[in-house]
Order: C-alpha cells, then structure tokens, then sequence
C-alpha cells in the first residue's frame, strides 16, 4: 500500500551488538546479572536513545549479521515476535526475553522493491521464528523500550561467497531498494547497521567478563585500522571508505563483510556529511564504534528548497 505522504530515513547508526552490552547494563528482559563493563559503549548508545526519542520514527529498520540467509534477502514479516534468545557463544552473559512489533507493510514493501532490484527477496513468515541476538542486541541498545516498531533484515551469505564487489554491491541495491519502500510507505524511519568493526578477537575469557582490566585491543594493527575507517566516517569521506573497506576486511575480519553498513549508506545515498561519532571501545578484543548519521536536516532543508510534486513517489532521496 502506498502512503500519500512521502516517508524519508531520518538517520542511520552504526550498532555493534556484542551480548556483553546487554549484559553489562542488567535490562530485566536479560537473565545473567553483572557489575558492569564496556561502560563507554554503552554510554555512546545512551546518546543515540535520546536521539531517536526525539526524533520519533515510526520505524527502526536493522541489518544483522547473524541472521544468515543462504538464499536471498529475508525481511521479517510476522506482526509481533516474542521468544527467549540465547547467544550460542555466550549463553552465560545472554538469555533475552524478547517481544517485538514488526512493520509488516513495511517488510511487504522492502521485499517488492529489493525484486525490483533484482535481488533474491523472501518474507520470514514463521510466527516460531527465533530472532537473532544481532538484531535484538542492536535493537536493544537504540531503544530498550521496545515501543517503537522494528524491521529485521536478514544478511545473505553472497559475501562469503563471492568477490567483494559483487557482493556489497547487492548491498548497494538492498539500500536503495530499502530507500525506495520507506519512501512510497510514508515511513520516518531510522536505520540500523549491526555491525562491529575489526573483528579479530581473543578466545579466552577472564574469569569474571566484564574485568575491565582484562579488556584491550587485540592489536595495534587491528587498532589502527578501526582508526582509518572512523575517521574516515568522521570527515564525511564515505567514498574513501568503500574504498579500503576491502582491505579492511581482509586484515581485521571486519564484520562489515556481512554488509550492513554498506546497506545503510546506501539507504541514505551515501551521505557527504561528517558522522558523529559517540564513543568507541572492544569487546573481547574487537573493535565497536556507536556512529551517528544524522541525515534528518539534510532531509529538511531539501524537502524546504525543493517544489513539491506529486510524482515523487519512488525517486531516490539524495540524503
Ligand atoms: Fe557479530
């Protein structure tokens, strides 16, 4: 169904999900207990709560690297989910008790125009279906309240498949499509890549997780990399970025592989602005940035110069 009023993405963040920020913050809906950690991760996504209350989106849309698809683009498509999610590698530090509202018309729309595209495109309609501790942990940590309607977005494999080319221009054509579906559905939404950066971590664990004096880069290298990539964020020079993101890749197992970030750039035309960045840390040893783009001011000051027409719906939004 098509809305009369034009939707628009009002801002993007960069969310890791590493269990341990649920963990750390002791929300009810989370089993094990803790004395803290990762605190400036968790006050980076502090900021972005605020922000999005203000902002009031119909909808926060989440790419998530573990809900892996081997055959296409899956779009969560069951009007409310509900269910304990476990961490398969962490069960000690996450047992969650999730229940979510799903955008199904959004998800209706997502999935025509990612055909559109020519992508794989396939509906989750499994009313059992279990949701992935990415999506929940991202969606958690942007708004624990859990009163705003989501979208799950799944991560096809390609990636690991195929040439990185290949494979992040599908993300490339998932954004846009995402971009288009929010636009003709009216939504104001927000997005959400669940992703974290560098990605090589330490396989043991201290006794008590959340020793936060056993916790450090797990290398310099892999530091400096995490470092390139932010700044990069940092000064709005996103073609910079897509540039060394292969690389990136290939030296940190930058999670960034699974697409998500690329999906959101996309989304928002790859926006020429500074991001803001509200904190960095590691979590075993991998490298997380909390990242804003705020593209809602873009949004507003093209909607104010532009003339209104009535045949916008379906053209791409430069922001
Ligand atoms: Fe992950």
């Amino acid at each position: 169904m098509e809305s009369t009023q034009k939707g628009r993405i009002l801002a993007g963040f960069l969310a890791p999900h590493p269990p341990h920020l649920v963990y750390g913050e002791n929300p009810p809906q989370n089993k094990p207990r803790s004395q803290g950690g990762w605190e400036n991760l968790r006050w980076a996504y502090e900021h972005c709560r605020q922000k999005i209350k203000a902002l009031k989106p119909d909808v926060i849309l989440v790419h998530s690297p573990h809900w892996q698809t081997v055959v296409g683009h899956h779009f969560l498509r069951v009007p409310q989910l509900a269910g304990l999610s476990v961490d398969p590698i962490f069960p000690h530090l996450f047992q969650y008790r999730y229940q979510m509202d799903i955008d199904v018309e959004l998800a209706d729309a997502c999935a025509e125009e990612a055909e559109r595209e020519g992508l794989i495109a396939k509906k989750m309609t499994n009313p059992n279906f279990r949701v992935d501790y990415g999506t929940i942990v991202s969606l958690h940590m942007l708004n624990p309240d859990w009163d705003i309607p989501v979208l799950g977005i799944s991560a096809n494999n390609s990636p690991y498949y195929f040439t990185h080319d290949y494979a992040q221009d599908q993300m490339i054509k998932l954004g846009e499509a995402t971009r288009r579906a929010i636009e003709k559905t009216g939504r104001r939404a927000v997005l959400a890549a669940s992703n974290t950066l560098s990605h090589l971590h330490f396989d043991r664990e201290p006794e008590i997780p959340e020793d936060m004096s056993r916790e450090y880069v797990y290398s310099f290298e892999q530091y400096q990399w995490d470092m390139k990539a932010i700044e990069l964020m940092r000064q709005g020079k996103l073609d910079e970025l897509m540039a060394i993101l292969p690389e990136f890749m290939e030296k940190t197992a930058a999670e960034v592989k699974a697409g998500s970030l690329v999906w959101m750039l996309a989304a928002m035309g790859f926006p020429q602005m500074p991001a803001a960045v509200h904190g960095y840390g590691t979590v075993i040893g991998t490298g997380n940035a909390v990242v804003e783009w705020d593209v809602s001011k873009v949004a507003d000051r093209l909607s104010e110069t532009q003339a209104p027409t009535t045949e916008e719906e379906g053209e791409a939004c430069p922001a």
